[in-house]
Order: C-alpha cells, then structure tokens, then sequence
C-alpha cells in the first residue's frame, strides 16, 4: 500500500478506512509466556489501544469501528480482537485464520492467503508438468497437526499408489517437485483452517483440494473456487480418491487451465503489477527506471 502510494491518505477526511497496524505476532513474541496459556496481556493491550484510537480520534465512535481494519495471519488474530466486541463484530479483521466457527464474517472480515515462501523468493515455485503428463493423482506431505490431518493420515498414509500421503516424505523425494507433477494437491486445515499448500499448490499448477470445515477462501467475493478446486468436506476423508476419479479428463484440463489464470492474483510481487502486464516485462520496466541490477536469482538489489 505504501509503494502505491494511490492507496495511502493522511487526510483522514479523504479515507474510505482506516488502518489499525497492530501486530498479533509481536505480542505474541513479547507479551505471551510460552506454554502459559494465558492470553491476558495480550487481550488487554489490544482493548486498551482500541480505546486510546476512540479517545484520541473521533472516528472510530463515528462508525463503531466498522470503516477501521485491521490485519493478522497468526492463528491467535481471530481470538484476540474477540475482546473488544465492535472490532470484532463491525471491524475488517484481515485473517488467514478465517474459520467461520471463530466467527470469521465474510460479508464484512477479508481472507488473506497464508503464504509461506521458504526462501524468500518465488523464483522456481511458478509452473510444474503439463497437466497430460502429471502422473501423481493426489498428492500430501505433512505433520500430524490436528484432527483433520489425523483422519487424512489415518485414512490414506501408505494405503493407495495414486493417492500419495506421507507425514514425511522418502529421503531424496522433493516436495516441490511432487507439486510440479501431481494432478490434485490436498490441503486439509492443520491446527487451524489455513493452509500455506492453497497457495503451493496454485503455484505448481496443481488442483488445491480443500479439506476444511468452516474455511473461507481468499478472495471468494470474486473468485468461483469451485472452478479452480475440489472442495472437500472433512466427512468426506474416505471418499477422496472416488471424488478425483470422478473428475473427468476434460474437466480437469479446464480446472488446470484456470488455475494457472488464478495463479497471478496469488504471486507476491515486489512491486504491484498492471494487471494487463506480463510480469517479467514489468520487472524489467521497473530494474529499467530505478537502475537496479537483478542477480540470479531474480532478487533485486540496488546497483
Ligand atoms: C468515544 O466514545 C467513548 C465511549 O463512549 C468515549 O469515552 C470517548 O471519549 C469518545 N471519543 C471521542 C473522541 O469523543
Ligand atoms: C457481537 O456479536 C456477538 C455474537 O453475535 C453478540 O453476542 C454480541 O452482543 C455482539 N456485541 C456487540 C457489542 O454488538
Ligand atoms: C474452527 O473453529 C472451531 C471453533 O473454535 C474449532 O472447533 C475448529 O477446530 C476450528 N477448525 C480448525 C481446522 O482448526
């Protein structure tokens, strides 16, 4: 929002919302004992601030918080601002964590993709197998967290050659290559109903099967996730592998197709990128102006 500078106004009388920046994590690192199981400082210091903005200014009472946002991918976001009743019920709470039993609200709260980029880069993450020769059906790797995970361990670790689950991959079996060449990836909600392989997936062009219960895809407001995704109920565990071979051949080309139309409105770019560009050409543009170098792993620096 920064960089844009189209987004930002201190005139508050020109804003349409107003930013709260708060940070979960930070209290968590600096406010939470570990393992103490107690939320206390942090519950206090986010209804002490929410106080402070509605002394100190006059428009949080003007709205009851409901033009005001505020932005949080820790899993505790949801439970923090549950506190303070109108950041909570009118606010714009930004959340990976978006469970609707945690009183995620999609007519006013936003899901953010939860995105976890191991090295910092993008680069080699974009693209996988042409979708004829993907020879994976389905393919997760991943911890037991939870009981979602649990029952798709239970159910199908070790127990199908086309449905690969593994709590741990084989050594030398790449996790980023098995994206790249499987047709569907599962994505069941760990501890919570977020998960970092949505957006994996969409990356290595593979279908994100949702398992989740209560779970909001990003951008669902203008996205049609049945197009680009299989979701799945967690009931439905058992079922998984009838479920994807009842897809059919060419409706899993088209699910293909439009998960790599999709895949842009997920890629983090280090600058916001014109929607009718091409995003090496407006890399380029941008070196090109600010006189950057790009190494080789496309990371810009300063010359
Ligand atoms: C907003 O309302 C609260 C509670 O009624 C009040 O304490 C506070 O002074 C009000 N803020 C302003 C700026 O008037
Ligand atoms: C917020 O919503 C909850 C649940 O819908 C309700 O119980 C509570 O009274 C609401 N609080 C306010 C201040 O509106
Ligand atoms: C969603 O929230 C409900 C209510 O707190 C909880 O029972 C459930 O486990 C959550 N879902 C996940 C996947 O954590």
């Amino acid at each position: 929002m920064e960089k844009g500078n189209i987004y930002i106004t201190r005139d508050p009388d020109q804003a349409l919302v107003y930013f709260l920046p708060f940070s979960v994590v930070m209290m968590v690192q600096y406010l939470y004992v570990p393992g103490a199981l107690e939320y206390h400082a942090i519950i206090r210091t986010i209804a002490d601030y929410i106080d402070i903005i509605a002394t100190k200014h006059p428009f949080w009472n003007l709205s009851l918080g409901s033009d005001h946002f505020m932005l949080s991918c820790h899993d505790w976001g949801p439970y923090t601002t549950s506190y303070v009743p109108h950041l909570f019920n009118n606010s714009i709470r930004v959340l990976c964590n978006a469970n609707t039993s945690e009183g995620f609200n999609p007519s006013k709260d936003v899901t953010l993709p939860e995105i976890n980029l191991k090295t910092g880069e993008i680069t080699g993450l974009l693209g996988g197998l042409s979708p004829l020769q993907r020879s994976v059906l389905a393919f997760f790797a991943g911890r037991l967290h939870g009981d979602i995970r649990r029952s798709l361990l239970e159910q199908w670790k070790g127990k199908d050659h086309d449905v690969l689950v593994y709590d741990s991959l084989p050594a030398g079996v790449s996790y980023e290559t098995m994206l790249k060449q499987s047709k569907f990836c599962l994505c069941p909600s760990g501890y919570e109903v977020a998960s970092p392989r949505v957006v994996e997936a969409i990356y290595a062009e593979c279908i994100p099967v949702l398992i989740s219960d209560g779970y909001v895809p990003p951008l669902s407001d203008v996205l049609n996730w049945k197009a680009f995704s299989v979701i799945v109920p967690v009931k439905d565990i058992p079922d998984i592998k009838n479920i994807l071979v009842g897809i059919s051949q060419s409706e899993y080309l088209r699910m293909h197709r439009r998960v790599k139309q999709v895949q842009r409105h997920f890629v983090l770019n280090w600058f916001g990128i014109p929607f009718f560009l091409d995003r090496a050409q407006w890399t380029r543009r941008i070196v090109d102006k600010h006189g950057w170098t790009t190494t080789s792993t496309n990371k810009m620096v300063a010359r």
